[in-house]
């Protein structure tokens, strides 16, 4: 058995080192995905501190543990004895205690500033935007007000780089949770409330959209993308979507639907369909929901549209209801729905 002060010595060195290479390996890990908001930057740093902070007192603790188990374990023989009585050590109870307790309100202090610096409204001049999110099982959508007109809405997000956006979310029917992982910001969508939540992306890209609250049983597939353009890309998506949304494929004068107007509504972000059904003519290949080539095949136009306003009266083999939004049959126009139908039952007819 090693005693006195120089085992001391050597354990407090190995703990050291042990520490040192244990912080730089995490540092090392990338733990995140890309961090596309000016919010992910003090966000990233506070975990990196989080890190450095709690490994030495892991370390720490497991050493205690392991040095405690081995020097000190019960030895043959030793069966029936009792360790010796234990009293109280004012000295070392101060000490355990404080310590902790200075690292704990040191940290929770520093996270007080951290989420005092990321929620923070910014400069009036910054042109704060506002993104009105709304939940629903199982999917996300966005509006955009604009003044004086009718806002622009979408089933995918885009932004423009370097403008701080509110986002204001809602819930149609259940709890949800608003995540884009790259922009490290995540919030509940509760029903009867609405929560807010900022963000300014600052990186080019495209980032997952995710719920991050357990909903029901299509919550997997509640995922979209937020699109970071450029602010000139930004303008010319949202007054493509304010002319889309005057004139919608199919709702042109006349209303004659087309096959070539469903198809396009059938390939719309808007939609997505493809993001869930495989169709051979769209090329799209999702597997959440049945391949519409073979369940649709040879349907009447009747079917299929049912199969879209009320997706839950048939359910394919194999998949189950209620993970098709139910409010296809308000987001689609008469005559969106007609080209619709007409298109599917063309590409799926036998
Ligand atoms: Cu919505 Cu999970």
């Amino acid at each position: 058995m090693r005693r006195g002060k120089r085992a001391l010595a050597e354990l407090v060195a190995i703990g050291l080192v042990v520490s040192a290479l244990g912080i730089a390996l995490a540092l090392a890990i990338d733990w995140f995905p890309a961090a596309a908001s000016t919010q992910a930057g003090p966000i990233d740093t506070f975990w990196d501190v989080l890190l450095i902070v709690s490994i030495p007192i892991f370390v720490l603790v497991s050493t205690v543990v392991a040095v405690a188990a081995t020097e000190f374990r019960m030895r043959p023989g030793q069966e029936t004895q009792d360790g010796p009585p234990i009293h109280g050590n004012t000295r070392l109870e101060i000490i355990w205690t404080a310590i902790p307790s200075l690292i704990i309100a040191a940290l929770v202090i520093y996270a007080y500033l951290v989420l005092h610096e990321i929620e923070k409204a910014p400069a009036k001049s910054a042109g704060e935007m506002l993104v009105k999110v709304t939940g629903e099982q199982f999917t996300w959508h966005f509006e955009y007000p604009q003044a004086g007109g009718q806002a622009v809405k979408s089933d995918q997000l885009y932004l423009p780089v370097d403008r701080p956006v509110r986002f204001e979310i809602v819930s149609k029917d259940v709890l949800h949770s608003f995540w884009v992982p790259a922009f490290r910001m995540k919030i509940d969508a509760v029903p009867g409330i609405t929560t807010k939540l900022r963000v300014t992306p600052k990186r080019l890209g495209r980032y997952p959209v995710v719920c991050a609250e357990l909903c029901g049983l299509g919550h997997a597939f509640m995922r979209q993308t937020a699109h970071v353009l450029p602010a000139a890309g930004f303008d010319a998506w949202l007054s493509k979507q304010k002319a889309a949304g005057a004139a919608a494929p199919g709702a042109a004068a006349g209303g004659g639907a087309t096959a070539a107007d469903g198809k396009a509504l059938f390939a719309s972000t808007d939609l997505g369909c493809g993001a869930c059904h495989k169709l051979a003519d769209a090329g799209t290949a999702g597997t959440t929901g049945p391949d519409l080539g073979q369940v649709l095949a040879g349907q009447s136009a009747a079917a299929i549209r049912e199969s879209i306003v009320a997706p839950d009266k048939a359910i394919a083999k194999g998949f189950a209801k209620g993970v098709m939004p139910q409010d296809y049959g308000t987001r689609l126009s008469p005559q969106q729905l007609d080209a619709l139908v007409k298109y599917l039952q063309e590409v799926t007819a036998k």
